[in-house]
Order: structure tokens, then C-alpha cells, then sequence
């Protein structure tokens, strides 16, 4: 199979080095990749949202299957891009359909859809400017915190949790006044949800799904969860509090009321969700849906998946999913994120990245690479994430640990405590 993956991060690296090991995949091309993709397959200079160029190159190229990895195609339509195509129909896509993909892009079309199907998730009521009055009494009658969420996408900025009603109203005032553009010109308040987070990772062909391995990410960019948010400066797999009888739980009142709901609405979705999952003593509860896979969850989860990644794809498009069992390594995983100075705020780039090759018994996902005349240099906020086995995650952090301390570039910072917290849970 020749095989187009999309995207340009750590998780796309993950996927790539994941694919590039089955007996099916013939060629891979990664548009536009890094310079670790650069050693699974082809890099293709290629903007993800150009589609009609994708497009050229799929036909050029004898292109049979195309993952789509980041989530702005997917909610952009690419997966209907192709569909509608009758050159392009043959290709089997990865990623739902545009509506699928508003489980990610709208907020409020998430919220709407589990109020359908009783998926449980906090309580909410959507505004636009229309209603911003509205939406300022309802804030007066919440308890506090507050959460405030952008609709549409907004680079992962659009979620205020505020603690006074005051700054609560000014807030929605601003955000419906455009703050984040046309993403905030409607807005969901929700109730906040004291517990703790987990990641469920599902392939589904619409009908069907397998659960891949949990995980948990780490977002602030300091130790002991301080400081900004950022994309993810680490992940574990498993996760040590997600338990059988919780599991469970995930899988009756939300992974399978999820799939189900797709179905019934007649959503074209062959792709992976994430489901953004927070525990409330025991009970789990949906934070956000994703339409794609974590970052960097992919660099814990795709490391502890033993199937064939292409042979489970092609089951998505087969319809014989459902015969597929997923074999999990028993092994737990860890991986660190090695960051640029600065972030999340500004950072420089194009630093020489120096000791690759001392790594030892770490696999390496280049997040935000790039490779000039030989050397690999930084190219992004989140640079390389270190995946390493143990046999429980404290012993796979401290092979990731000592490797994250060899590899070098100015400005480097990591956390040297992802999954710690976990000790006492
Ligand atoms: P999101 O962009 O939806 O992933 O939200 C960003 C982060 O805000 C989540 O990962 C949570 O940590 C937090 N968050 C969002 N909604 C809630 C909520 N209802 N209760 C508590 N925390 C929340
Ligand atoms: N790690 C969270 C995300 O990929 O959105």
C-alpha cells in the first residue's frame, strides 16, 4: 500500500514509525513531516489544508490510504474532499467526515450531542452575542470556578476557568465580542469538574470500535503541574487509578453511547476519537472529544500497541473491525518532551539539536524538528518527546530522564517528574 499520513508533530512521527513497520505499507509519505518522519518515509513539502495539492499527489503517487493526523483538516473536511471526488473516492481515509469531526470543532455541537445520547459530561448552556444577556444572568447563578470555552478552535487557548463572577461576565462579554474571532462568537459556560484526567484513545469505523491503551497527558510546562499550559510536556501509559470498575464504566456510559450516537445520526466516522475523560470519585465524565489522536499521548499509546497499525486501518474499510483484537504490550510507557526555551511563550527555533545518537534504549519522536545540510535543528516549541518502556512507568521515566539529560540544545527544558504524581493514586 503506498500511504499518505498528515500532519508534522511527535504524534505523526509516532504514526509514521508505527506504519513504516508493516509488511503492507510500500511507501509512506508524510506532508510535511520532521526530520524523524525523514527516516520512516518520504517528506513531502505539502500545507495539510491545501488540499487540492494533496490531492495532485495522492493521484501522482498511486496513493491507497491517507491518515490524517492534527485535526484542523479534519474539521476543514478533507475526509469529504475525497469522498465527493470521484478520482479520490478509492482512498481510504482515516479521519471522519467534516460533521464527525465538529465533535471536535464545536463545542456546542459536542455538548448537544451528548445531551442526545445521555453521555455524561458537566452542565452547560450555550450564548451568542444575541443572548450575551442571557449569559450574563446565567453566570450570576453559578457557583465557582467557572468554565468558559470558545466554540470553535482556537488553538487550544479558547478554555477559561475563572474563579469570580465579575471577571466570569467580563470575559464572556470579550469572548463574544470576538476575542478569539469567529471561534468565540459563541460560547459554552460550563460547570467545573473537580477530579482528575485521563485519555481514551478508540478506532471505529462508525459501527464498531477498539480501545487502545489510557493514558494520561502532563500540560502545565512545570514540575508538580505549575505554571502555563502547553500542548503536553508529557504522557504515561497505562494509567495506575483507571481501574476495571472504572474502565468499565468509560466503555458503558460513554465509549459505546458515543459510537452508537455517530451510527444513529448516520455520521461517517472511520477514524480515531480521544475522549477528554475526568474522574469525579469514580465516575467518569467527558471533558472534550477529539478527533484524532493525542499529543503526546500517540508517543505512549502507538509504542504499547503490538497489532499491525495499517492492517487495523484497513479493517476500518473492510468492516471487520469488530474481528480485530488489540494486543497491548504489558510494559508500561513514559515519554518526556523536550521543549525550547521560552515556551509556551516566544522561542527561538533553528537551535542545533546535539547527542541524538547517544540515546540509548529510548525510542525518539521528533516533535518539532527539522534537518539542514546534515543537522538536525529545533523547529517548534515542543522539539523531541523520549518513549521508553518499564516495567511500571517510574522505571520507563527514569531510562526517559537520563536520556532526555544527554540529548542538548540551547534553551532546552523538560520535566523530570511526568507520571510521579501517579505514585499515590
Ligand atoms: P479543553 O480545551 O476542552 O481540553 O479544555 C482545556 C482544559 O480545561 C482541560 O484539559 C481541563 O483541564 C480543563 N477543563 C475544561 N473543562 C472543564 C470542566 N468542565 N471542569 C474542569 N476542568 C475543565
Ligand atoms: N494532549 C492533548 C491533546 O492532544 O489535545
Amino acid at each position: 500500500m503506498n500511504i499518505i499520513l498528515i500532519g508534522s508533530g511527535g504524534r505523526e512521527h509516532a504514526l509514521a514509525w508505527k506504519m513504516a513497520q508493516s509488511q503492507a505499507c510500500e511507501q509512506l509519505f508524510i506532508i510535511p513531516g520532521n526530520a524523524g518522519t525523514a527516516e520512516c518515509g518520504t517528506n513531502v513539502a505539502i500545507n495539510p489544508l491545501d488540499f487540492p495539492a494533496i490531492k495532485d499527489f495522492a493521484l501522482a503517487n498511486a496513493v491507497d490510504l491517507c491518515v490524517v493526523g492534527p485535526e484542523a483538516p479534519l474539521v476543514e473536511g478533507i475526509y469529504d474532499f475525497f469522498q465527493n471526488d470521484q478520482t479520490l473516492a478509492h482512498i481510504k481515509v482515516i479521519g471522519p467526515s467534516k460533521e464527525g469531526a465538529q465533535l471536535e470543532g464545536s463545542k456546542a455541537y459536542a455538548k448537544q450531542f451528548m445531551a442526545e445520547f445521555g453521555i455524561p459530561t458537566a452542565a452547560y448552556r450555550e450564548f451568542t452575542p444575541d443572548t450575551l444577556q442571557e449569559g450574563l444572568n446565567y453566570i450570576e447563578q453559578q457557583a465557582t470556578p467557572i468554565v468558559l470555552k470558545a466554540d470553535g478552535l482556537a488553538a487550544g487557548k479558547g478554555v477559561l476557568i475563572i474563579d469570580d463572577i465579575e471577571e466570569a461576565k467580563k470575559a464572556l462579554i470579550e469572548m463574544l465580542g470576538g476575542k478569539f474571532g469567529a471561534a468565540s462568537k459563541k460560547v459554552v459556560i460550563e460547570a467545573f469538574l473537580s477530579g482528575i484526567e485521563f485519555s481514551v484513545f478508540a478506532l471505529t469505523d462508525g459501527k464498531d470500535y477498539k480501545i487502545l491503551p489510557i493514558a494520561k497527558d502532563y500540560k502545565r510546562i512545570g514540575e508538580g503541574d505549575t505554571g502555563l499550559n502547553t500542548g503536553g510536556m508529557g504522557a504515561v501509559s497505562p494509567v495506575p487509578f483507571v481501574d476495571d470498575a472504572l474502565f468499565q464504566k468509560v466503555e458503558d456510559r460513554i465509549i459505546r453511547p458515543t459510537i452508537n450516537g455517530l451510527h444513529h445520526k448516520g455520521i461517517d466516522y472511520k477514524g480515531f476519537v480521544f475522549f477528554g475523560l475526568i474522574s469525579v470519585n469514580g465516575d467518569p465524565y467527558v471533558i472534550e472529544y477529539n478527533c484524532r489522536m493525542g499529543d503526546p499521548e500517540t508517543e505512549v499509546v502507538i509504542p504499547r500497541l503490538q497489532n499491525d497499525l495499517v492492517d487495523l486501518f484497513d479493517a476500518v474499510y473492510k468492516g471487520d473491525l469488530s474481528e480485530k483484537e488489540i494486543v497491548i504490550d504489558e510494559r508500561a510507557a513514559t515519554t518526556v518532551m523536550l521543549v525550547s526555551g521560552g515556551y509556551p511563550e516566544a522561542y527561538e527555533k533553528g537551535k542545533i539539536i546535539y547527542n541524538l545518537e547517544s540515546v540509548e534504549d529510548s525510542i525518539l519522536f521528533h516533535a518539532g524538528t527539522k534537518e539542514v545540510s546534515g543537522q538536525i535543528l529545533t523547529n517548534g516549541g515542543r522539539v523531541i518527546a523520549v518513549s521508553s518502556y518499564g516495567p511500571h512507568f517510574e522505571a520507563a521515566l527514569e531510562i526517559s530522564n537520563q536520556n532526555a539529560a544527554k540529548i542538548d540544545f540551547a534553551g532546552k527544558n523538560y520535566r523530570r517528574d511526568i507520571g510521579l504524581d501517579l505514585k499515590a493514586k
